[in-house]
């Protein structure tokens, strides 16, 4: 198992947001998370990637409590992990070099600039963005913001996968583009939890589709029963719960 969810709870301004979710997701799987718009995806993602506290509950990542690893194991889990963020979460007084060499710097330190400057081009090339480094996050559109996030999260080659709506607010192309790349890492046997409304992404890539609302774990499908069940399909396109 690579991230198990126990019993999670978690509360904002005396607000209960996620309630006592438990799901275990498998080693190279990959699972999408769907359901109306405020219903703790997002919140859920970000307890199972380790980025936020539960209130309640444990979270495991392959059987370590997230919350009580030591230094090295917390390192290390960052670097087998990545997330994009649903906003992006570019840091906004940096230039966009700053932002993709910290993390070749924080995990690989005896890599020298060259390298680093060959990994960052290699890794924005392949996701398809062309403008200098020398700009602000402000300074570009949000797809353009959404492909440096998913630049970022894969520099440091993860294998476990948190990924907050990536192909949101980028053109069809270069959505399809990050969805392959996605493709890609699968085959290399990523572990991958992602947040869609894209049913294009939903049906190219889920092992399994977790529909979530109210903060609660309403029902698992399988890849089957999404391809078999046109019915199912229609309505998870159409963002209904069944
Ligand atoms: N830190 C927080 N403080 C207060 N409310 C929050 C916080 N995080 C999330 N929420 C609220 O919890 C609900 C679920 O949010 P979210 O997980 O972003 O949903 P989704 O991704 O499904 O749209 C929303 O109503 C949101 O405003
Ligand atoms: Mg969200």
């Amino acid at each position: 198992m690579v991230v198990e969810m126990k019993n999670v709870y978690f509360q904002a301004q005396a607000q209960e947001i996620v309630h006592d979710f438990s799901m275990k997701f498998e080693d190279g799987k990959t699972t999408a998370l769907v359901g109306p718009s405020g219903g703790g995806k997002s919140t859920v993602l970000k307890l199972a990637a380790g980025v936020i506290v539960p209130s309640a509950g444990t979270v495991f990542f392959r059987d370590k409590d997230i919350w009580y690893m030591n230094r090295e194991q917390n390192l290390a889990f960052r670097k087998e992990s990545a997330m994009v963020f649903q906003d992006s979460a570019l840091w906004a007084n940096q230039s966009l070099y700053q932002i993709m060499e910290l993390p070749l710097k924080l995990h690989f330190p005896s890599m020298d600039k060259k390298e680093r400057d060959e990994r960052m081009n290699d890794i924005l090339g392949r996701v398809g963005y062309r403008r200098q480094l020398t700009l602000r996050p402000a300074q570009l559109s949000m797809g353009e913001q959404k492909l440096i996030a998913f630049a970022r999260a894969m520099l440091c080659d993860p294998s476990v996968l948190f990924l907050d709506e990536w192909t949101e607010s980028l053109d069809d192309a270069s959505a399809q583009h990050l969805i392959n790349f996605v493709q890609e890492r699968q085959s290399q046997n990523n572990t991958i939890i992602f947040v869609s409304h894209d049913f294009r992404a939903i049906k190219k890539l889920a092992d399994y589709v977790i529909m979530i609302i109210d903060g609660s774990l309403s029902q698992i499908f399988t890849r089957e029963q999404i391809m078999e069940d046109e019915d199912l399909a229609q309505r998870l396109q159409e963002g209904i719960s069944p």
